[in-house]
């Protein structure tokens, strides 16, 4: 798989390895399995091979501060485990994996970078900064050795402090809220509502609240599952990169002037008009965040969803862009890198290589199309069988508007009037 330096979408049918893609990718940079470090997570495992008799590698090379280092590693059955040469990693930037469950990885070049002392590499910082999705909202605690440390407060706590605060934090976790959700209709995005709310009499905590463009600003707990997939999203974005600025201040380092962001699903959970927005989105936040012009920002996203091919269409450069598809060729899987082509109506999106749909229809609509289309390609079909394809086609409910009503209409009145002068003679 060779990425490409901006944006790269695997597209794919369910089961066909898309997270697994995505979970090697993240190891690629960080050497560190999600789930190995977060066990309330319900993806993000370690590559299992399936037969361990089998030699089974990883092998890869990434751009890093010092220029393009590759590795490879292979399955030590008897350790569990995946190893190669051992010492310090390459620094790959910020590296923010939004998991399918909710959950986030998030590996900062300043906190979990290796230290060296005396002339050895060891790692004594935390190993990267795993979220469930719960944790992305309560706070997360991590072990260091023998202490415990809280390395975030959680998106309801942090935000509800920024707010009070009034500084840069509130207005980037605004700004990058309302870019993730602002559309063509001109409304702005998300906005945080006025104030907080509280829960509960038993509950003590302040939490914050999403201005809806109804009269009632809603508290974010109870905000639909798309409206918090967003703000979570925003949250963690943030998050990761105020908490990288702080860390490079502290140790004297410059910040890091590369990003890559590892999406799963990422339209999961929103409305088709978001969908259309956020992969552009993304690319503009972290360019943004990062607040400088020639940082390097990368994005590998794995979609189910049309909308998100279509919303690139305007944006897809192939030297810096790629479009990558998995197919099941007889009882293999195999990954291509496909040519984008524009192909404009979602609907073509459906139909293309990507989503592989026969008719962007329902299933009876499908079988009744395809039906009806056989006999428009024969050569001199009996009045029986067009009358049996016409009868399937308003059985399935294929409505007026259906295009293809035009093509078929128009068939079945030729048909009728070559018919007609044989039933005269
Ligand atoms: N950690 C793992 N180790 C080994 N095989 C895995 C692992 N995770 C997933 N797989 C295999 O990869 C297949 C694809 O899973 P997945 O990547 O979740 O599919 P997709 O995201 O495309 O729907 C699974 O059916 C399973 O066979
Ligand atoms: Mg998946």
């Amino acid at each position: 798989m060779d990425l490409a330096p901006r944006l790269n979408l695997i597209t794919g049918d369910n089961g066909l390895g898309k997270s697994f893609l995505l979970d090697v990718a993240w190891w690629a940079l960080t050497r560190r399995w999600p789930q190995d470090l977060n066990e309330n997570l319900t993806s993000g495992y370690a590559a299992r091979p399936t037969d361990a008799g089998k030699k089974a590698t990883i092998e890869f090379s990434v751009e890093s501060k010092v220029g393009r280092v590759g590795y490879e590693s292979s399955y030590v059955p008897d350790e569990q485990s995946w190893l190669g040469k051992a010492g310090r990693p390459w620094n790959p930037g910020l590296v923010i994996y939004a998991l399918a469950d909710g959950g986030f990885a998030v590996w900062d070049p300043a906190r979990n970078y290796w230290k060296r002392k005396g002339n050895v590499d060891i790692q004594d910082r935390v190993p990267a900064y795993i979220f469930s999705s719960k944790e992305v909202w309560d706070g997360l605690r991590v072990h260091i050795g023998d202490k415990t440390a809280l390395v975030s407060n959680g998106l309801i706590a942090d935000w509800v402090s920024w707010i009070r605060e009034d500084g840069d934090d509130a207005r980037r976790m605004a700004s990058v809220l309302a870019l993730l959700t602002s559309t063509v209709g001109g409304d702005g995005g998300l906005k945080p509502g006025d104030g907080f709310a509280r829960l509960s009499v038993d509950d003590v905590r302040d939490i914050p609240t999403i201005c809806m463009g109804y009269d009632q600003d809603v508290p974010v707990l109870y905000a639909s599952l798309g409206v918090r997939r967003i703000t979570a999203l925003a949250y963690m974005l943030s998050w990761a990169w105020r908490e990288h600025l702080i860390a490079s201040k502290q140790l004297g380092q410059d910040r890091s002037s590369r990003v890559v962001m590892l999406f799963d699903e990422v339209e999961a959970h929103l409305h088709p008009r978001w969908q259309r927005a956020v992969v552009p989105a993304l690319v503009d936040v972290a360019q943004r965040l990062t607040d400088d012009a020639s940082a390097s920002v990368q994005l590998i996203a794995a979609t189910h969803s049309p909308l998100v091919l279509a919303s690139v269409e305007p944006l897809f450069d192939v030297e810096r862009d790629a479009w990558f598809d998995l197919d099941l060729v007889g009882r293999k899987v195999e990954l291509r890198k496909r040519p984008f082509v524009r192909l404009g109506e979602v609907g073509n999106w459906l139909t293309s290589e990507a989503f592989d749909l026969a008719e962007p229809r329902s299933l009876e609509g499908e079988r009744a199309v395809r039906a009806a289309r056989e006999v428009l390609g024969t050569s001199r079909p009996s009045r029986e069988q067009i009358e049996v394809a016409d009868r399937q086609l308003h059985e399935a409910g294929l409505p007026d508007i259906d295009p293809f009503w035009v093509r078929w209409d128009y068939f079945v009145q030729q048909a009728k009037r070559d018919d007609m002068p044989e039933k005269q003679q």
